[in-house]
């Protein structure tokens, strides 16, 4: 089984994939930027051979590129699970005549106004949208959506670029934040609680399966600094609260052509239980949400990924024993950590329950919080009780503090 993994080492968890393939017996083929001596020793053991390219992003180039290298040798997959990487394997997935999903299909899970029209077709809710390329466009479609209204990036991650529009005052405001963006999406502002639905699939059918809840709003965390984003997984699939968004999540990989892989989706509960189509990626979710995962069942999707995407069989067991929720920290002050208060008491009351503790240290530099919700480390814990992991997610929250200067 010969596999091209796109992007073998960055971001650091495409190291655990790597190794996840090597374990079911794959011979990974990676392809990166990074020099092959910049690789660490515990990646470089997994792979066959490797491939540094000039720039990952140019896309034309990366498939030439790969194209000669495996001239002769019969590639079984091209894989990868980096969101900006997803639609050049599908190139070079048709380039070679492997198995997957196409660029068309792919195109469905990166385009994000395409993707919602793909959703609808189907007969499933989506907030009413408009593709915008112009400021003409977007009052345009103001005036036809009513609002309030979201105006976000088409291709857009880690809501950047992302704005509440409650009035025409603030559209004019985000409109001229925006000028550098070239296509973006108008659409009607979901009010509501907001949820994942994370899947590995084999034929577009979920072998594994996830919720999340983000406690706040995604949108939310990423405005304002002094909260601490929290993301829990649900042990209890089976509550009829969430039998909706399941189903609406299962109805998406089917109107979209899902394949072989891990999807992760982000939906919405309306006050009046109605649920709502959010987006969706064919690839796993970031900021640790695999780890997340993990913890939640002892599993390790890392490698059951691997065996479903070459072998299309899943194999671990993934009985759900805990609800784990991940606390990202963010410090007060700017450049590097000074002080941390309130995580001694907590580890000493609360630490069984801890399965990663990964702030900052002394002395280390703040991330930016807006480029990454890793933000300046977290705490990862979980336990069976759904309303004690939330709350000893806020105590986390709200009584751990990291100082900076
Ligand atoms: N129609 C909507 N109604 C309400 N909130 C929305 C809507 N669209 C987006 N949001 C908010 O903005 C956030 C970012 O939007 P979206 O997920 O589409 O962009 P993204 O940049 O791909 O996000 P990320 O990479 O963080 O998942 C959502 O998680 C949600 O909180
Ligand atoms: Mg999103």
């Amino acid at each position: 089984m010969k596999v091209v993994f796109l992007a073998p080492s960055y971001p650091p968890e495409m190291q655990q994939y790597t190794r996840g393939l090597a374990e079911v017996g794959a011979s990974v083929y990676g392809v990166g930027d990074q020099p092959l001596s910049a690789l660490p020793r515990s990646l470089k053991q997994h792979l066959e051979d490797y491939l540094q390219v000039p720039r990952l992003l140019d896309d034309d180039d990366v498939v030439a590129r790969v194209h000669a290298w495996m001239r002769g040798r019969a590639v079984d997959r091209v894989l990868a699970n980096w969101e900006v990487m997803v639609l050049t394997a599908a190139r070079l997935r048709e380039r070679f005549g492997v198995p997957g999903m196409s660029v068309a299909t792919v195109e469905g899970f990166r385009d994000k106004q395409l993707m919602k029209e793909r959703v609808a077709a189907a007969g499933l809710r989506v907030p009413r949208s408009v593709r915008v390329r112009t400021a003409t466009d977007a009052r345009e479609g103001a005036a036809r959506i009513g609002y309030p209204l979201v105006l976000k990036p088409i291709s857009g991650a880690g809501s950047a670029d992302t704005y509440e529009v409650r009035n025409e005052r603030d559209l004019e405001d985000a409109l001229a934040r925006m000028t550098h963006v070239e296509e973006a999406s108008l659409e009607e502002f979901i009010e509501g609680e907001e949820f994942t639905y994370d899947t590995v699939c084999i034929g577009g059918k979920p072998a594994f399966a996830n919720v999340a809840q983000y406690l706040p709003k995604p949108l939310i965390a990423r405005t304002n600094e002094w909260l601490s984003p929290v993301i829990v997984t649900v042990r209890d699939l089976a509550q009829p609260a969430l039998a909706d968004g399941i189903t609406l999540g299962n109805n998406v990989l089917e109107a979209l052509g899902m394949g072989d892989g891990f999807t992760h989706m982000e939906w919405f509960r309306k006050p009046d239980g109605e649920v709502v189509f959010g987006e969706i990626g064919c690839r796993p979710g970031g900021a640790c949400l695999v780890d997340q995962m993990n913890y939640t069942c002892d599993i390790d999707l890392f490698r059951e990924w691997a065996r479903a995407v070459c072998w299309n069989t899943f194999e671990a067991r993934a009985p759900r024993k805990y609800n784990a929720a991940i606390i990202f920290k963010r410090a007060i002050g700017n450049g590097r950590i000074t002080k941390i208060t309130g995580l001694n008491e907590f580890m000493r009351r609360y630490g069984e329950h801890v399965v990663e503790s990964k702030l900052l240290p002394i002395g280390a530099a703040r991330r930016n919080w807006k480029h990454t919700l890793l933000s300046d480390g977290h705490i990862l814990l979980r336990h069976p009780d759904w309303a004690t992991a939330c709350e000893l997610a806020n105590i986390v929250a709200n009584d751990v503090t990291l100082y900076a200067e």
